[in-house]
């Protein structure tokens, strides 16, 4: 097993990585109390929420269980409410404790339930899919979508612990493996040169899931995450680099309405817009651009835009876009391979020249 943790005070959480976890860590280590509320959803319950009640009961919890319809779609209000009529209906007192079993969806529903519930109560995170072990279950993100826009309702609200299983990545469709392999490929091109080569030698046996190599890719993504929450735990400044690719990607979704790519592989191709960005203002080279664009390839995911969106749609949903600050487009590029900044100091036509025509 390995543990890394994030440094936040009083409030630092360890994350602890390794096969058969669901198993093996006493999840009842972690709680506050005598209750806990494990909320999952109709994919995920059949495969392991018998595991985790096995988990608990052997530390003599008896915990109950919630599960909640699975989508994107359902990561709203109405939701979030079923986790309220829940905790109320069975009775849970200000020391429950809150455990998110699933993807993305789950754990942001279920942190902000915990932050809202009683004004604040424990949770924790037993994240299953890549993207929410190496990303949405580290850092205190927490939200449901608006009508008006995706996480517009949230907080900033820590876990006491996340609790990565490796194993759960082996029921994981491919697509969304390769979704969460963005991210990772984010962590290297925004923090890690070194990491970056270790991705690009071993992308072959990350891509058939060899356990190993996937623990460690998980472990360095997570010691880079929870390095930069810990510099910035509400986004000031520093934060904003978790965000590479993320601001063009967010245009391709809203463009699709949130119905065709998955957010991962539209933040694939959005990082290669990114560093075509990053070389047009001569900050990394062709080879290295091209390094970028073959990594992104390998792991299966789009390297171009949809071929319907045109460079008006782009700018246009860009202009909307969250980070922009005082009206001014701020966008996350690379500095070098391996390092990035946040800067709205980017001449506009060369924005447009990486945009398609
Ligand atoms: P998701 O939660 O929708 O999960 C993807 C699919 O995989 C779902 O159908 C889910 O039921 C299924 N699944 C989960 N684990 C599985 C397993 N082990 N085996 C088989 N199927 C499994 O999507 P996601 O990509 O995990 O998360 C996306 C969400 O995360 C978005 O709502 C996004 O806004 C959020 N997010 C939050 C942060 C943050 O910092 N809080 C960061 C990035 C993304
Ligand atoms: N996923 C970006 C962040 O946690 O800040």
């Amino acid at each position: 097993m390995i543990e890394i943790t994030v440094e936040l005070g009083e409030r630092r959480y360890p994350i602890r990585i390794g096969e058969g976890l669901l198993r093996s860590q006493s999840l009842a280590d972690f709680l506050t109390g005598s209750q806990a509320l494990v909320v999952t959803n109709e994919t995920v319950a059949p495969i392991y929420l018998p595991t985790i009640l096995d988990n608990l009961s052997k530390s003599g919890v008896a915990a109950d269980s919630l599960m909640l319809p699975d989508g994107e779609r359902f990561k709203n209000l109405d939701t979030l409410n079923k986790i309220f009529d829940g905790l109320t209906e069975y009775r849970h007192n200000r020391t429950t404790t809150l455990i998110a079993l699933g993807g993305g969806v789950i754990g942001d529903m279920t942190g902000f339930a915990a932050a809202c519930y009683q004004r604040g109560v424990n949770f924790i995170q037993v994240p299953t899919t890549l993207l929410a072990q190496v990303d949405s279950s580290v850092g205190g993100k927490t939200a449901v979508n608006h009508k008006a826009g995706k996480n517009l309702i949230g907080a900033f609200y820590q876990p006491k612990a996340v609790i990565i299983d490796t194993e759960t990545l082996k029921t994981l469709p491919d697509r969304e493996y390769s979704a969460g392999m963005a991210e990772v490929i984010k962590y290297g091109l925004i923090a890690d040169a070194d990491f970056l080569s270790w991705l690009e030698l071993n992308i072959e046996p990350l891509m058939k899931r060899d356990s190993h190599a996937i623990a460690r890719a998980i472990a360095v993504s997570c010691e880079i995450k929870a390095r930069v929450v810990a510099a910035d735990e509400t986004e000031q400044g520093v934060r904003a680099i978790l965000n590479l690719g993320h601001t063009f990607g967010h245009a391709i979704e809203a463009f699709q309405q949130y119905k065709e790519w998955l957010h991962g592989e539209a933040v694939g191709a959005g990082m290669i817009l990114a560093a075509e960005l990053s070389m047009r203002m001569g900050n990394i080279t062709e080879q290295d651009y091209l390094r970028a664009k073959t990594l992104i390839a390998a792991a299966g995911l789009p390297t171009e835009p949809p071929e319907n969106i045109s460079r008006e749609d782009f700018l246009s949903l860009m202009g909307l876009d969250k980070k922009v600050l005082d009206g001014r487009l701020r966008l996350v590029l690379l500095e070098s391979l391996g390092e990035a900044i946040v800067t709205s100091d980017f001449p506009i036509d060369k924005l447009e020249s990486v945009l398609p025509a």
